[in-house]
């Protein structure tokens, strides 16, 4: 039995900061450090405003919701922008970036088996790291969440006019296709994904699930067909020379290409409609982390054995491109484009159902307003949490040019991702008795590795990413300061 609903041993309890600062403390610091025990965290599963959230999700639908946030614009997009920097090496690329989200990804396995509710990685900080790391972590996550929804819906509109150029020999015009800025009135395309991914999730976690895991499928048979068609076309002397810009250039695409594993730990959001969260969450997320490496580097490998790597240069559908080149057929690359448009239309299902998942455990801790963790008693959906954040992210997606602020996605990823390496080391020093369905191996070296990974990849970011990502952080602070602090649950409990 696992002791999640058992209160710890009392020498436990000290050093996990269950013993609350005394009420009425009015000291700064013991209230920004107030952990929230796990057992708590645990009970509180599913429970909302009004209603409860479904239990419903299984292991494979729990895989496919990770699967379903990662493989995207990175393999379809970013690897056209990632090989004139690697070369063939590209493929290296994908695995050093697959193995930097490996190491974090293990971590994330040991605490959503461990803490498994839908507040992820910010849940985790909450029980371990305290309040205001706690707060720091959710608001990165709004960036690995939310502002990606929209960056990602921005690519599908280009996609989706890729393929009615190819089928209807139409396009939407560039004023109903681009924010003002960007030389358009509004993005239409992004606003209609985030809608459509909205209907969705209104309709029920598990319906979602049901439609994701078909887009998924078919986002996996355009790989594998892409693979089967462009294999046909590797010429062996495309793959040399291997590292044409050296050592350097293949960690530079590895940074670049670290997007592209972004998502894996989306099926931690689903903590609190799991059937058997225990259980599932850490094999989900490891799993969908081996498949989606596995595809990546099949995926690159083949595309530079048939097309020679200085062609990638420029080339912003390169995989669709290979198509038509291999076969001389535009048939080819149309479908490729088919299978772009599902595939990013899941990224925006899935992501945009963990940001609500992760707004909703943030309300229900008293950090963000009560409405975000309103339950339908009929549905078990977060209805209001679920249009509020949907229109955020499509007015974002229309209206606004992303620009910088798209980047920082990354670095607010890899801010979350370290702060996980870190609660799994304090969470095995404060509650080391702890049943635990998945186990890090060789704690602490492996969680310090992929800290480490990630404050080097954040370093290898450029500086204008550093100061959009320090303006997000002082305005999360300010919020902070300004409301979270007051109206957090430990705190008027504490009152
Ligand atoms: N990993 C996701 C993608 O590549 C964000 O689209």
């Amino acid at each position: 039995m696992l002791d999640h609903g058992a209160a710890p041993p009392t020498a436990e309890r000290s050093r996990s900061g269950l013993t609350a600062p005394r009420p009425g403390s009015r000291a700064l610091g013991p209230r920004l450090m107030r952990r929230k025990p796990v057992e708590l965290l645990v009970a509180e599963g599913g429970q909302g405003e009004g209603g409860k959230l479904r239990r419903s999700l299984g292991m494979w639908q729990l895989t496919m919701i990770s699967i379903g946030a990662t493989l995207g614009t990175g393999i379809f997009v970013v690897l056209g922008e990632a090989v004139p920097d690697a070369g063939p090496a590209v493929v290296v690329s994908f695995a050093i970036a697959g193995l930097t989200a490996l190491f974090s990804a293990l971590s994330y396995a040991e605490l959503a088996g461990t803490i498994p509710v839908s507040g992820s990685s910010y849940s985790y900080a909450y029980a371990t790291l305290g309040e205001l790391v706690a707060w720091v972590c959710g608001w990165c996550l709004i960036l690995e969440y939310g502002v990606s929804v929209a960056a990602v819906a921005v690519g599908w509109g280009q996609y989706l006019n890729e393929l009615l150029d190819g089928t209807l020999g139409v396009t939407i015009p560039d004023a109903l296709a681009a924010p003002p800025g960007d030389g358009g009135l509004f993005n239409l395309p992004a606003l209609l994904v985030v809608l459509l991914a909205m209907a969705f999730l209104l309709g029920g976690a598990k319906e979602s699930a049901r439609a994701n895991t078909i887009m998924v499928t078919v986002k996996i048979a355009a790989l594998v067909l892409f693979c089967a068609v462009a294999f046909t076309g590797v010429r062996a002397g495309n793959y040399t020379p291997f590292m044409p810009l050296g050592m350097a250039g293949v960690s530079a695409a590895g940074a670049t290409l670290f997007f592209s594993y972004i998502g894996f730990d989306a099926a931690s959001t689903a903590g609190e409609e799991a059937r058997n969260p225990q259980r599932d969450l850490p094999r989900a997320i490891m799993l969908s982390l081996v498949i989606v490496t596995a595809l990546y580097c099949l995926v690159a490998a083949v595309a530079v054995g048939a097309l020679p790597w200085k062609r990638f240069a420029g080339s912003e559908a390169a995989l669709a491109g290979i198509m038509k080149d291999v076969t001389g057929q535009s048939f080819w690359a149309v479908l490729l484009a088919a299978g772009a448009v599902v595939a990013i239309a899941s990224v925006v299902l899935t992501v945009l159902y963990g940001q609500t998942r992760i707004l909703f455990a943030m309300s229900r801790d008293g950090l963000v307003p009560k409405v975000f963790s309103k339950v339908h008693p009929a549905s078990g959906v977060p209805r209001a949490n679920t249009v509020i954040v949907s229109l955020f992210c499509g007015v974002l997606a229309a209206a606004i040019p992303l620009g910088q602020l798209a980047d920082a996605t990354s670095i607010g990823t890899l801010f979350a991702f370290a702060l996980v390496n870190i609660a799994v080391i304090v969470l095995r020093r404060t509650r080391p008795t702890m049943q635990r369905t998945f186990r890090v191996p060789l704690s602490p070296l492996f969680p310090l590795v992929g800290f480490g990974l990630c404050l080097w990849m954040m370093g290898s970011l450029d500086r204008v990413t550093w100061m959009v990502f320090g303006v997000w952080m002082a305005v999360g602070l300010v919020l902070y300061f300004a409301y979270g602090m007051r109206r957090s649950r430990l705190a008027t409990a504490e009152k």
